[in-house]
């Protein structure tokens, strides 16, 4: 089975193609850090043979970059040991783990940062994940801002260097900041938005400033096309945007990029999957998932998309033994919403 088999991800050595998708479980400390239990949580999917674990979002910064009350980050130097913790926990399982840097932008729970900066004053539809809430209104970002946020993610990606992660990955999906300013509806008139270039702008910058500070570790790049307020979000020039938005990824430095949809296995309207479409316009470490269930979905994922790792998240919220069962064709436990608010070792 390929999905099996061990693999080189931009340069790092997997035992196998599978990874836990990157999951918010809001049950860090008041300042930040990982709870007690997480490095037991991580390290039991990596006992449990996951090749790769992608952490849930960090925050970044102390300014406004949190989007969960309870979840952890990687905005202090305080924050570095606590994860050293964790890394070293799932490296002695023998397995690889990647930090999710993430800044919420105007999907921040109300009243968590000091304030809340979007891309533009408008607030997203609908209500807020954790505590469904009506979404905030925000304030415009300056263009201070902008640079604060950017030096913001170049720390954290030093922090997460320094806490001994293999690898780093943005979270430029679902609408949190960097994926609004992604979306053909930024709303801006100044070098951050309007043209596609403009939109990418800060993708592009914070992947360099990463690069410059993580030193040699990989960087992914999540990308999704729906947002958590807008789930049928499609660019109006369709596949030639998505390209062009790949393309301007990697070139800017994102050694993977990491596709999470819904479905990984079903076409778009243009006929192929997102992942697909990844894949043909930059060639490279692919990371692909959502809608995932079975090992068969996995070998189909790889031999379809082309991607170099399949990642599950439901599914192992549901089951953290998950490839242990499925490899002994044992009965998969359903993930049900709220899940992710039971204790982090609790057994389904
Ligand atoms: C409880 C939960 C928390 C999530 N938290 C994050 C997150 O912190 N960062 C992220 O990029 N995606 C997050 N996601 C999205 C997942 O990584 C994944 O893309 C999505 O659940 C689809 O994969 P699945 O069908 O295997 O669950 C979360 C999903 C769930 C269910």
């Amino acid at each position: 089975m390929r999905t099996l088999e061990s693999i080189q991800l931009a340069g790092i050595p997997l035992h196998n193609r599978i990874a836990v998708a990157p999951m918010s479980r809001m049950q860090g400390t008041q300042d930040g850090c990982p709870a007690e239990e997480t490095a037991s949580y991580y390290a039991r999917y990596a006992r449990h043979k996951a090749g790769l674990v992608i952490t849930e979002a960090l925050y970044i910064d102390e300014i406004a970059s949190r989007a969960y009350f309870n979840q952890p980050g990687l905005a202090t130097d305080h924050h570095i040991d606590a994860w050293r913790r964790v890394t070293d926990a799932v490296h002695a399982e023998g397995s690889k783990i990647f930090a999710q840097l993430q800044h919420a932008g105007r999907l921040a729970e109300p009243g968590l940062n000091s304030s809340v900066i979007g891309a533009t004053g408008r607030a997203a539809a609908g209500t807020t994940w954790q505590t469904g809430s009506p979404n905030p209104s925000p304030r415009a970002a300056t263009h201070q801002d902008i640079e604060h946020i950017i030096a913001g993610f170049s720390a954290a990606a030093a922090r997460a260097a320094a806490a001994g992660f293999d690898g780093i990955e943005l979270h430029g999906a679902r609408g949190y900041l960097i994926h609004e300013f992604l979306n053909d509806q930024n709303g801006r008139t100044d070098c951050w938005g309007g043209s596609l270039t403009n939109r990418l702008r800060l993708a592009g910058r914070v992947l360099a400033a990463a690069r410059a500070s993580c030193g040699r570790i990989p960087i992914s790049f999540n990308y999704s096309m729906y947002s958590m307020d807008d789930y049928a979000y499609r660019p109006q020039a369709g596949a030639p945007e998505l390209e062009t938005i790949f393309k301007t990824l990697r070139q800017a430095g994102a050694d993977i990029l990491h596709i999470s949809t819904r479905r990984t296995l079903r076409p778009e309207a243009w006929g192929e999957t997102l992942a697909q479409t990844a894949k043909r316009s930059a060639p490279g470490p692919l990371i692909a998932g959502g809608g995932l269930a079975t090992l068969a979905d996995c070998e189909r994922a790889l031999a379809d998309t082309g991607c170099t790792v399949a990642a599950l998240a439901r599914p192992f919220l549901a089951n953290p033994d998950w490839i242990d069962r499925s490899l002994g064709k044992q009965e998969l436990h359903a993930y049900f919403p709220g899940m992710e608010r039971r204790p982090l070792l609790w057994t389904p």
